[in-house]
């Protein structure tokens, strides 16, 4: 019984702490270019909309809503502790104005 507690506790903190990616931008990597390469994979564009990849209710349609959401990720989403500074702003900024309201 205390084994499989054991596990069960190693098993949740696997996943929890696997829950952030290496990636990092190139040198002058554009909004786009950090979003194409770390982002499209998990969010790809609403079903009949080019290039609008979310819907958010008006309190979260705001850059500082990315950025968080992009440094700190959750449960479900990883979190990228190398999209900093100018790159982070420039990519949280590219998925606010590719971001339909709710
Ligand atoms: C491995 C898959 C994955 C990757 C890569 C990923 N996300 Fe996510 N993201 C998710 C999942 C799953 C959710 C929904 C659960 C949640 O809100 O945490 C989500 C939710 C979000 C939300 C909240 C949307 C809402 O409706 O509240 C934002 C904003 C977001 N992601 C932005 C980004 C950005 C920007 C990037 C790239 C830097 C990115 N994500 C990369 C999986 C991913």
């Amino acid at each position: 019984m205390k084994k499989l507690l054991m596990l069960t506790a190693a098993t949740t903190t696997l996943l929890l702490a696997g829950c952030s990616r290496d990636y990092t931008p190139a040198a002058g990597a554009t909004g786009e270019d950090i979003f194409k390469g770390a982002c499209l994979e998990c969010h790809e564009a609403i079903e009949g909309k080019d290039n609008v990849y979310y819907e958010l209710a008006n309190d979260k349609k705001n850059a500082e809503f990315f950025a968080k959401k992009i440094s700190s990720g959750s449960l479900m989403m990883p979190k990228f502790p190398n999209i900093t500074g100018d790159n982070l702003k420039a990519v949280s900024q590219y998925a606010l104005e590719h971001s339909a309201s709710k």
